[in-house]
């Protein structure tokens, strides 16, 4: 909870969440809780005495270094997802939490190769949280995308496999009735530097041939040469994270012209030291300059805030109006990988917020 007078505005503001990982919404007590279920041991104190207790790991978490600080214990964690329902439980704890913040549409992220290589099916982690969504769908009215990533660390060769298994257990087919695929867009993540979009062209091409979304993360640690290497050989829709775009205005507007969605997750750049604080975040020159952008989670069970959290930060940054936030939320909509019919309940949503906001000013009385 922030305390701007837009509080109440935000917290009831349509949203569209495009930048979580699933795997990041595990929280130390859950993690405690599936160590001890599955039998899975966790560092003993002498290895790590952050592994203590719940308490001594979030305080942990409080203090990343860099992106590969946080990676170490994101992939220690991961460890503890074993049987289908631990990542039922992992999703329908997002899609409770993301219902409470607002979120009405969520594209979500999963890294099959940090399960397949402990020997986790792939078609089950896809079924645990394909349960979740459909869930959540019935349940929360939130509709959901799941999208693949590869780890950019792994060898080449591990992405590949990746892609054979998802297409082996039939997860792009587009489904009969539903009309979608159980797994709609591949991503990149993991450490960035040194890991160059480029090594992962024939992935993406074949996402592409088989009419795939294409998102990567970029510009997060990496310059933007990263970000230009996903549009231009990945041939990407999005960005994930990209705001070292800055540092390169004939990219930016590149981005700008061809309405490339950025996908900003402010408390993580804070919690991973890509800036010292929320207001280093690009948010108003994005604004300025046209650049669509969401704001997102990325992996709120370690960097201390769900999306609600991120949209407060932002506002108590930039003390944005609610004409530039409605631009955010539109933007979010028209950037959301959802036909036009679920884009029109979306934009309705939004209108009717509006509505019932109108008259509410930024500035406290
Ligand atoms: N960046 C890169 N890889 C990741 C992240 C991130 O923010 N979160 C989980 N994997
Ligand atoms: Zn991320």
């Amino acid at each position: 909870m922030c305390k701007t007078p837009l509080h109440e505005f935000l917290a009831e503001l349509p949203k569209c969440e495009h930048h979580l990982h699933l795997e990041g919404c595990l929280s130390p007590s859950l993690l405690f809780t599936l160590a001890a279920k599955n039998d899975i041991s966790l560092p003993s104190a002498d290895e790590d005495a952050t592994y203590a207790s719940p308490e001594t790991l979030s305080e942990r978490y409080s203090h990343f270094t860099n992106l590969d600080d946080f990676l170490q214990y994101y992939y220690r964690g991961i460890q503890v997802l074993v049987h289908q329902e631990d990542f039922e439980m992992l999703a329908w704890e997002y899609f409770t939490t993301a219902k409470r913040d607002g979120v009405h549409h969520a594209e979500v992220f999963f890294d099959p190769q940090s399960h397949t290589e402990r020997g986790v099916s792939f078609d089950m982690v896809v079924e645990g949280f394909n349960a979740a969504r459909a869930r959540a769908e019935k349940e929360l009215g939130i509709t959901s995308q799941l999208i693949m990533c590869f780890l950019r660390h792994m060898p080449v060769q591990s992405a590949a496999e990746t892609m054979a298994s998802a297409v082996a257990g039939g997860h792009f087919d587009i489904k009969e009735g539903s009309k979608e695929r159980a797994i709609i867009g591949l991503g990149l993540d993991s450490s960035e530097v040194g890991f160059r979009p480029e090594l992962f062209v024939d992935q993406f091409h074949e996402g592409k041939e088989r009419g795939l979304r294409r998102t990567a993360h970029a510009g997060e640690e990496g310059d933007p040469s990263y970000i230009s290497g996903a549009l231009d050989t990945l041939h990407t829709e999005r960005i994930d994270h990209g705001i070292r775009l800055v540092e390169d205005p004939e990219l930016l507007g590149r981005v700008v012209d061809n309405k490339v969605l950025l996908t900003v997750c402010p408390l993580s750049n804070v919690c991973l030291q890509a800036v010292k604080h929320v207001s280093e975040v690009p948010i108003k020159t994005f604004l300025e300059a046209g650049v669509m952008f969401s704001i997102n989670s990325d992996d709120p069970a370690y960097f201390g805030g769900y999306i609600l959290n991120n949209y407060c930060a932002v506002q108590e940054a930039f003390d944005l109006s609610m004409d530039e936030w409605k631009t955010v939320a539109r933007n979010s909509i028209h950037g959301s990988w959802v036909g036009e019919r679920r884009k029109t309940e979306l934009l309705a949503s939004l209108d009717a917020c509006m509505k019932k906001h109108a008259g509410r000013s930024s500035v406290s009385t």
